[in-house]
This record gives C-alpha cells, sequence and structure tokens, in this order.
C-alpha cells in the first residue's frame, strides 16, 4: 500500500526544499535480505594465520567479531574451494574442497560456528558457469575424447576451416583473445575446441545437459547442509548459451554497443537461464532461515536484471549500473530511481554496491584527476596518481548516502578503513590472468586485491603472522590501519560502524523514499527515507541545510559548527526540526 513519507513538507522551511511525491514505498515483507548489508571477504587478502602471505579461513574466524561489530549482516566469501588459483579461486577444481591455502572444512564448519554466535551469516561464492581445467570432470572429458558423455559436461566444438583450425566462432574471452582453446586429442592429433568465457584455464559447462544441474544440485546441498547462509552466484547471466552458438560482434561483456543490444547476446541472458535459479531457489526454500541467492548478473538494462530476482529466482542481484555511476548527481538520482522501479516491479529490493573485487576501489574512482592509459582495471603506476584526499572524502560521503538507501547494501573489505587501490604497484607482481591474456593492455584487478591493514608497524601491517603478503601493500596504509581507526572516533571506521546502527535502529534498510526537489542546484542530492533526510553534495560550494540534528555527517568537517553548512564532498544525515 502507497503510504505518506513521514516527512512532511513542512518540516523543511529553511528553503524552498520540498519532497517529491515517494518512488519507493516502505517494505511490508521484513525478511532479512531485503535489508541487509552483506560484507565481502576476499579471503586471500583478509587475515593470514598461517604465514604463507595468503589469508585463511581461521584468520576470518578470529576477526569475525571485528567484522560483526561494524553492524553487517552476512559475509559473502570469495572462492576458497580447491583450485590451482589461475583466476583468484574462480577456477574451482573441487566445489566440495577448501583449497589447502585456506584451510580444512574443519575450518569452514568452525567458521560458520563463530558466525552463529555473532549473529552473523557466512554466503558461499558459488561458480557454475565453468570449473578450472584441473576439475576431475574435465580431465575425464578430455580423455574420453569426442562424442564421450564425459565431453558432453563442457561446450566442446569441431574447429572451423578445413582442418579444423579456425576457433568455432568468433567469441572473445572477457580476459582477453578467443574465448576457445583448441585441445590435443589422446591419440596426439589436434583436436577439438573447449569454449571459456574467461581464462583459458576455465572451461564452461554446458547447462543444457541435465547431469550439470544434478551436480549444481548436489554442491549446493553440501553447502547448505554445513551451515552456508546462502550463495553468491558468480556470472549468473552466462550459464545458458544460444545452441547454433553464432558469431557475436559485439562487447565480449555483453555490455552494449551500437548494433549490439545485450537482449541478442547468445552468450547471456538466454532464457533457459531463468529454469536454473528457480530450481535453485526451491532447493533454497527447502532449509530454514531464509537462505539466498545473490545475482553476479551483469546485464543491460537495469530493468532486465530484475528477472533474475522475480518471485521464484533469486533473492538479490548485484546494482553493477548503480556501482558504475560516477560522481555525477543527476546520473545518480535517474540510476536509483530506475532501480527502485525495476525491483519494485518484480517485488524485490534493490541492491546497491560501490567496490568489489574486480573494480577500482570508489575511493580511488573518486580520486582520479586524470583518465587511466589503459582502460578498465584501475591505475597502474604510469597513470597521474589519484588525489587521495578527495578520493576519501567522495568515498565516505558516498557510502554515507548508499547506506541511507532502501534495500540491501554491499560493502567490500577494506573499504570500512577508506582503502583505495595499490595504484604503484610494479607489473611483474601482478597475478590476474587479464594482465597476461591482453600482453599488459589492461592492468587486471590486482590492485583493489591488496591484503587488509590490521596495525601500525611490520612488514604486511599485522596482515600476516610471518610478516608476508602475495602482493605488496601502499606505504600509505600504514596510517590507515583498523587498530588505529579504533581510537580514532573521527575514522572512516566509525563512520561506516555508526551509520550502520543508525540504519539499522531506525529500519532504513525496508524504508521508502522520495527525492528532494528544489535544493536550488543539481549538483545537491537528497532524499527523504522515513523521518530522515540525506543530503550530499557533489558540488564546489557549501549548501544551506534545512534546520534539524545532524546524526551522521560523512566526516568531522562535512558540517561547519552551526550545523547547518553541508560542505563540498559530503553527505549528512539529518533529522529536521
Ligand atoms: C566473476 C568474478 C571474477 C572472476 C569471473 C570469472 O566476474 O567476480 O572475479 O574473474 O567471474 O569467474
Amino acid at each position: 500500500m502507497p503510504q505518506t513519507p513521514e516527512l512532511a513538507e513542512s518540516a523543511l522551511p529553511a528553503q524552498n526544499l520540498r519532497l517529491d511525491s515517494p518512488v519507493h514505498h516502505a517494505s511490508t515483507h521484513a525478511d532479512w535480505w531485503r535489508r541487509s548489508v552483506i560484507y565481502q571477504v576476499y579471503p586471500r587478502s583478509f587475515r593470514d594465520t598461517t604465514g604463507n602471505g595468503i589469508g585463511d579461513l581461521p584468520g576470518i574466524t578470529r576477526e569475525l567479531p571485528k567484522i560483526a561489530s561494524l553492524g553487517v549482516d552476512a559475509l559473502w566469501l570469495s572462492p576458497f574451494f580447491a583450485s590451482p588459483q589461475r583466476d583468484a579461486g574462480y577456477d574451482v577444481s573441487d566445489y566440495c574442497a577448501v583449497d589447502p591455502l585456506f584451510g580444512t572444512l574443519g575450518d569452514f564448519d568452525d567458521l560458520v560456528a563463530e558466525a552463529n554466535r555473532l549473529g552473523v551469516k557466512i554466503l558461499v561464492d558459488i561458480v557454475p558457469n565453468h570449473c578450472s581445467n584441473e576439475h576431475l570432470l574435465f580431465a575425464r572429458a578430455l580423455a574420453e575424447g569426442p562424442g564421450s558423455a564425459a565431453r558432453e559436461m563442457f561446450v566442446f566444438r569441431d574447429g572451423r576451416g578445413e582442418r579444423g583450425e579456425l576457433p568455432p566462432n568468433n567469441w572473445q574471452s572477457h580476459f582477453g583473445g578467443s574465448a576457445w582453446t583448441r585441445v590435443t586429442e589422446a591419440d596426439g592429433s589436434p583436436g577439438q575446441y573447449y569454449l571459456h568465457l574467461f581464462d583459458s584455464s576455465q572451461p564452461d559447462f554446458n547447462w543444457d545437459n541435465p547431469a550439470v544441474g544434478d551436480e549444481f544440485e548436489r554442491i549446493l546441498r553440501f553447502w547448505l547442509d554445513r551451515g552456508a547462509g546462502g550463495f553468491r552466484v558468480d556470472v549468473a547471466h552466462a550459464l545458458v548459451k544460444d545452441p547454433a552458438l553464432p558469431d557475436w560482434d559485439g562487447n565480449p561483456d555483453g555490455s552494449p554497443s551500437p548494433g549490439f543490444p545485450f537482449s541478442d547476446a547468445p552468450m547471456f541472458g538466454r532464457p533457459g537461464v531463468h529454469d536454473v535459479f528457480r530450481r535453485w531457489r526451491g532447493i533454497c526454500d527447502e532449509y530454514d532461515g531464509e537462505r539466498v541467492l545473490c545475482a553476479e548478473a551483469n546485464v543491460h538494462p537495469i530493468e532486465a536484471m530484475a528477472d533474475w530476482v522475480r518471485s521464484d529466482e533469486m533473492h538479490q542481484s548485484f546494482n553493477f549500473p548503480f556501482l558504475h555511476t560516477g560522481w555525477d548527481a543527476p546520473a545518480l538520482k535517474g540510476i536509483i530511481t530506475r532501480s527502485l522501479n525495476a525491483f519494485d516491479a518484480v517485488g524485490a529490493p534493490s541492491t546497491w554496491v560501490l567496490s568489489n573485487h574486480d573494480v577500482a576501489r570508489h575511493a580511488t574512482r573518486f580520486g582520479t584527476v586524470a583518465p587511466a592509459t589503459r582502460p578498465g582495471d584501475g591505475l597502474g603506476p604510469e597513470d597521474p596518481q589519484p588525489d587521495l584526499e578527495l578520493g576519501l572524502a567522495r568515498a565516505r560521503a558516498a557510502t554515507l548516502f548508499m547506506l541511507g538507501l532502501p534495500g540491501g547494501a554491499y560493502l567490500y573489505q577494506g573499504e570500512e578503513l577508506g582503502l583505495g587501490d595499490h595504484t604503484e604497484l610494479p607489473h611483474p607482481l601482478r597475478q590476474d590472468p587479464t594482465y597476461a591474456r591482453t600482453s599488459g593492455e589492461r592492468l587486471g584487478r590486482d590492485g583493489c586485491r591488496v591484503p587488509l591493514p590490521w596495525s601500525p608497524g611490520g612488514p604486511t601491517l599485522g596482515f600476516s603472522d610471518a610478516g608476508e603478503a602475495w602482493i605488496p601493500q601502499p606505504a600509505t596504509w600504514q596510517a590507515m590501519t583498523r587498530e588505529s581507526q579504533e581510537l580514532d572516533p573521527d575514522s572512516t571506521l566509525w563512520m561506516y560502524r555508526n551509520a550502520l546502527g543508525l540504519r539499522r535502529a531506525r529500519n532504513l534498510g525496508l524504508g521508502d523514499l522520495s527525492w528532494l526537489v528544489d535544493t536550488g542546484t543539481p549538483e545537491v542530492l537528497g532524499f527523504a527515507n522515513g523521518g530522515l533526510l540525506v543530503i550530499m553534495n557533489l558540488g564546489n560550494a557549501p549548501f544551506a541545510l534545512p534546520e534539524g540534528t545532524v546524526l551522521q555527517a560523512s566526516s568531522a568537517t562535512a558540517v561547519d559548527a552551526t550545523g547547518r553548512l553541508l560542505s563540498p564532498d559530503s553527505t549528512v544525515w539529518l533529522l529536521p526540526a
């Protein structure tokens, strides 16, 4: 039922501020995932207790109280399964085993027990589009040859050309180069090609084969039985391909380009993919505790993404269009309104996310002063370096704005410390396959995956008990550790913790949204959620606030001493007088 926003127009007398009619109404459903805050852990960079320079499950368990104390509902763990680590664990060789780098199944059980004690859920990152070429199923497919049932688990095709010397079609890998690799058959002859939308070490499963669905049902149940609160579903838009495998000259990631709308992409968003997730939803619903599914569905436009979260499919889908909207008030207003409309139409919450392990962190994006010399993956040592102060101010403002929005929010480990990327990482240290597959044309994503700084001093700032790290931290992190921020009430860490506490206390996740109109400048964006006004100043001049009580500001200098002026690059949560 539509509800009137609690904030009356008369509460805003200071200027001609008015509230527009609501674009989103408070939720009448109280399910946890409609208002959740989910914290992404990237295990290899979280906390290393074994001294091998790679974070591990016991490290997560050990530090879990610190994360739970932020006020999050769940942790999503990027893959920790057995894997040759060619794509940092998104190349899985055994979905029901923990890679020894990260620990054991017993360590996972300990983590779940500690999470239960602290009242947070553990979500597992499931990778159904592809596995590792070292998975037993793929080894069988190679050994048993063309036409075998084992080969039918994957997408094998004969090559084109007289001797099959050309790949079956022109599809490109997301990481660069052809999406097909030719195998050598058991008799030593050049053989068929297999499809890999990502690295050649990541063969795509054939989801037209019911045996693949059965295998994944087994895997889902394995983790649900062990107490997983649900799954983040990797590349959830790509599982089913057009069986004709036609050529595609559009962008390899499916993003629209002239003449190539996402809806025509033969490897993304095919109707059959929804049957897969309906089955998965049925499986999750058999378990107690509202186990959830969240889609990594890179789908365009946002209205199409809503198909992944219809009532019998997933619970949530990452809002990438929101993430990719820059420091741009009208664009942000537009995408937020569109997102709420799109997800409301199917009765699902919108989600909000600013950073993850695949993109430059938002403190770096918002501090970038000149375009990168290479597209796509953040900054390298040759690029003009970011303005760290500006980036941090804007990152804090953007986060506080995001946490006021109704729906579910995602946080990426370290953003609560205000961390940006390592933008001067020496190239020889890069490990993301993108760097090698594009011969260095693209940097890859290592810069946003750097081990966390826990305490000042020592070679890895408390990340590793042995002072080892798989990739180095930037020098500036010495002043940004969790331990030092705990002691500073104005720190980014405390801004996150306070905001999350208020968000929960005021039930903002289940709230409504009405835009503030006539702020006098398009650079100031504001909305009301419940009785709270959230105002962000993206412009260059201070903004005169309406009278009220400041509940939370994005920094110590965001609001002046009178409490009436909002600085540029700042956000405030205000309770109108
Ligand atoms: C997803 C993951 C990314 C990975 C890719 C292939 O996009 O987030 O890190 O490389 O899938 O699995």
